[in-house]
C-alpha cells in the first residue's frame, strides 16, 4: 500500500520526510498522515464520478484539518453524531455540503443540524420523521431529507448475498414495504422536504455488483415513487463502501472504473423506467483517508516463542487500531532501516495491552535483525483507526501529524495522562 514509500537511501519516508525525523519530532506511537496523498484521493473520486455529489464520511477520520482540506477540494460531508457535526462546522464546511445520519438522532442532534441549515437529514425510522417534523414546525424551517432504504443486499468483503441482510438496525426495508410507507410520510409532511433515497450496503467491499444492485432497486422504488405521487424525486445516493488494499492481496477497483460502472447502471435503469436521472451521490470515506494515514510505531521487545514465531511488541496496540482485533482485519508491516541478509523471520506484531488479543499484524515476515528501539511503520491505517481508538489501559492516543512537502505539523494533539485524569473527578 501506498503511504509507505522508500527514499533514494532506502530510508522509509512520507511527503519528502524521514520516518525518523517525525519519529524524533513528534514520538511514537504516532497517526502520520500523507496530506498530498488525501488531496489526490479526493480529486480522483470528484473526478471520477463528474457531476455527483462526493460526501466525505467522516466516521472513518474527522478533524478541523481534514474539513478545511475537503472544503477547498470541493468535496461534501457526512456526519453521524452531534460530534462529528461540531467538527464539520468548526472546520468551515458549508452546512448546505453537510449530510447527517444516524439511525438513533437525537432531539439535540436533530435540532442543532435543522438550525445550522444542513443540506439534508437521511431518516432512518418513523420515531425520526415525526422527531423531525416537529423540530421543522417548531422553529419554521423545511429540512431537506433523504430516505435511508434497506435494499437487502449484503454486503461481504469480497462478495454479497442478495435479498439477504434485511435483518439488522438500519434504514426502512425496502421488500417490506417500510421504505414505500416512509416516503408516503414524509411526502405528507409539507414541513418536510424529501430530496431522495439513499442506501449504504456496506464496508471494504471489492464486488461492485452489490452497488449495481442497490441502484436498481432505489430506482425501482423510485418509479414506484413517481406512479404513486407523480413526483420524481431529484436526488439518488448510494452510499459509500468502497474497499482499499491492506495488504497485497487485495485488489480494489479504482474509483474510475466503480463510476463508469455505477453511472452506466443509473443511466440505463432510468431510461428503462422512463425516469430523469437523479442528481447521484456518495459517501466514500475509508477509500479516501485510509492510505493516507500509516501508524508509526516504536518496537520495544522481540520474543521468539518456542520457535513457532516472533512477538514484536510495539508502543502501542489496540487501543490505536481495533481493527484487527474486532474484524479480524488484515494489516502489513514494514521495520525501517534493517537490511539483514538473513531470510526473514514470521513475526506477528502485538501492542502493550493487557489481553492477548492485542494483535495489530496476524502474520508479517520481518527482518531477522529487528530488535527494540527499531521504527515499525503499519499502513493504511487513516480510516477507523483514529476514529475508533480508545484509552484502553489508560493509554493516551497517540497524535495525528500532516506531513506536506517536507515538513510535519500536528492536527490533532497527543493525549496526556493529565487529559485522562482531569476527567477522573473523583
Ligand atoms: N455512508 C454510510 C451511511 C455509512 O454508514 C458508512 C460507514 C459510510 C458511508 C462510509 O463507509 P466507507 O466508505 O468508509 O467504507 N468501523 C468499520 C467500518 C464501519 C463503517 C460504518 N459506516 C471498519 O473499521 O471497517
Amino acid at each position: 500500500p501506498k503511504t509507505v514509500k522508500r527514499g533514494a537511501t532506502g530510508a522509509i519516508e512520507v511527503g519528502s520526510v524521514n520516518i525518523r525525523k517525525i519519529a524524533e519530532e513528534h514520538g511514537t506511537p504516532a497517526y502520520v498522515f500523507d496530506e498530498a496523498d488525501f488531496r489526490s484521493r479526493c480529486r480522483a473520486f470528484k473526478e471520477a464520478f463528474g457531476g455527483a455529489e462526493v460526501f466525505y464520511a467522516g466516521k472513518a477520520f474527522i478533524a478541523t484539518h481534514i474539513v478545511r482540506i475537503l472544503v477547498e477540494e470541493g468535496l461534501s460531508l457526512d456526519v453521524c453524531t452531534g460530534g462529528e457535526l461540531a467538527v464539520a462546522l468548526r472546520g468551515g464546511m458549508p452546512p448546505e455540503r453537510i449530510g447527517l445520519h444516524g439511525n438513533n438522532k437525537s432531539v439535540a442532534e436533530l435540532t442543532r443540524a435543522v438550525e445550522a441549515g444542513v443540506g439534508r437529514i437521511i431518516v432512518d425510522s418513523f420515531d425520526e420523521i415525526d422527531r423531525l417534523s416537529a423540530i421543522a414546525r417548531r422553529t419554521a424551517t423545511r429540512p431537506k431529507v433523504m430516505v435511508r432504504v434497506t435494499v437487502g443486499v449484503e454486503a461481504h468483503t469480497h462478495e454479497y448475498i442478495a435479498t439477504a441482510h434485511e435483518d439488522q438496525k438500519f434504514g426502512f426495508s425496502l421488500s417490506g414495504g417500510a421504505a414505500a410507507e416512509a416516503v408516503d410520510r414524509i411526502l405528507a409532511e409539507d414541513v418536510l422536504d424529501l430530496r431522495g433515497l439513499h442506501s449504504h450496503i456496506g464496508s471494504q467491499i471489492f464486488d461492485t455488483s452489490g452497488f449495481e444492485v442497490s441502484a436498481r432497486r432505489l430506482l425501482s422504488l423510485q418509479a414506484a415513487v413517481h406512479d404513486k405521487h407523480g413526483i420524481e424525486l431529484p436526488e439518488l445516493d448510494l452510499g459509500g463502501g468502497f474497499g482499499i488494499a491492506y495488504t497485497t492481496q487485495d485488489t480494489p477497483a479504482e474509483p474510475a472504473d466503480l463510476a463508469t460502472n455505477l453511472m452506466r447502471i443509473v443511466k440505463q435503469e432510468c431510461a428503462a423506467l422512463q425516469l430523469s436521472v437523479p442528481h447521484l451521490s456518495i459517501e466514500p470515506g475509508r477509500a479516501i483517508v485510509g492510505p493516507a494515514m500509516f501508524t508509526l510505531y516504536e518496537v520495544g521487545t522481540v520474543k521468539d516463542v518456542d520457535g513457532i514465531r516472533t512477538y514484536v511488541s510495539v508502543d502501542g496496540g489496540m487501543s490505536d487500531n481495533i481493527r484487527t482485533a474486532l474484524y479480524d482485519a488484515a494489516y502489513s508491516a514494514t521495520v525501517a532501516g534493517r537490511t539483514s541478509t538473513e531470510p526473514p523471520i514470521l513475526a506477528r506484531v502485538v501492542g502493550k495491552h493487557c489481553e492477548a488479543g492485542d494483535i495489530i499484524v496476524k502474520d508479517e515476515f520481518l527482518p531477522a535483525d529487528v530488535q527494540a528501539g527499531d521504527l515499525l511503520a503499519v499502513p493504511g491505517t487513516g480510516a477507523y483507526c483514529r476514529s475508533m481508538a480508545s484509552n484502553y489501559n489508560h493509554v493516551p492516543r497517540p497524535p495525528v501529524v500532516a506531513v506536506v512537502d517536507g515538513e510535519s505539523r500536528v492536527i490533532v494533539r497527543r493525549e496526556t495522562e493529565d487529559d485522562l485524569l482531569k476527567l477522573d473527578v473523583g
